[in-house]
C-alpha cells in the first residue's frame, strides 16, 4: 500500500504524508551539489563521511554524480526519536574513521535544530582534519537553534517533518523515492 512509488500520498503508521519533493527534483539539485564540491575539491582527495541511517541515498547518489578522485567513509549519528530531537547525541564507528590530514565533507540528510553537527564537528577537529565541511541535502532554517556552518545545501524548507529518500519515520519510509512532508490537520 505505502510503497507505491508514484503515489501524491502516503500513510506511513498513524500519520499521512503528501508528496514535496520528487526524486526527479531530488536528483537534478544533487548533481549540481554535486558539480560544485567537485570542481572545489578537485585534486584534494576529499573524505566523504556519510551520516547513518539517514544518509545513505543520498550520499550514493551524491558521489556517483563526483567526477573527480574522493574517498567514503561512513559514521552511525542518532539524535532523534520519531518527531523530535532528542538533544542527546549518539555516535557509533568513530573508532573506525581516519580524518587525519584529510578534507572532509560531512554528507547529512537534513539539517534541522543542527544539535547533530553542532556537537559532532567540535569532535572530529579534535581528530586533526586539514578542513572539515558539511553538506546538507535539506535545511529546517527555521527550526535552527544551534550555530553550525552549512556549506552546501540542498533544499531550505519550512520546519514540517519530512520522510522518504533515506528519511525516516519511526524507522520506515527510507526506501520511498521522493521526499514527503507531513500533512498536519487542525482540530
Ligand atoms: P538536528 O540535530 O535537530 O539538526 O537533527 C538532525 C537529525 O535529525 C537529522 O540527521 C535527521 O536524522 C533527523 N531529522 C530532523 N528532521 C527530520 C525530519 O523532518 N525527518 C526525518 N528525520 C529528521
Ligand atoms: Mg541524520
Amino acid at each position: 500500500m505505502y510503497y507505491s512509488p508514484n503515489k501524491d500520498m502516503v500513510t506511513i503508521k498513524d500519520l499521512d504524508f503528501s508528496l514535496y519533493l520528487s526524486a526527479r527534483e531530488i536528483q537534478n539539485k544533487i548533481r549540481i551539489m554535486a558539480t560544485k564540491i567537485a570542481s572545489e575539491y578537485e585534486g584534494k582527495n576529499p573524505l566523504l563521511l556519510v551520516v547513518l541511517n539517514g544518509a545513505f541515498i543520498f550520499g550514493a547518489d551524491l558521489i556517483r554524480n563526483m567526477d573527480i578522485a574522493c574517498t567514503v567513509q561512513f559514521i552511525r549519528l542518532k539524535s532523534y526519536d520519531q518527531l523530535k530531537s532528542t538533544e542527546q547525541l549518539q555516535i557509533s564507528g568513530m573508532d573506525k574513521v581516519d580524518v587525519k590530514d584529510r578534507h572532509v565533507i560531512i554528507v547529512e540528510d537534513i539539517i534541522d535544530s543542527g544539535f547533530t553537527m553542532h556537537t559532532f564537528v567540535p569532535l572530529l577537529e579534535e581528530m586533526n582534519p586539514s578542513s572539515i565541511a558539511i553538506a546538507s541535502l535539506l535545511m529546517k532554517d527555521d527550526e535552527i537553534k544551534y550555530n553550525v556552518n552549512v556549506k552546501y545545501t540542498g533544499f531550505h524548507i519550512p520546519e514540517k517533518f519530512v520522510v522518504g529518500y533515506g528519511l525516516d519515520y519511526d524507522g520506515q519510509g527510507r526506501n520511498l523515492p521522493h521526499i514527503y512532508q507531513l500533512v498536519e490537520f487542525i482540530e
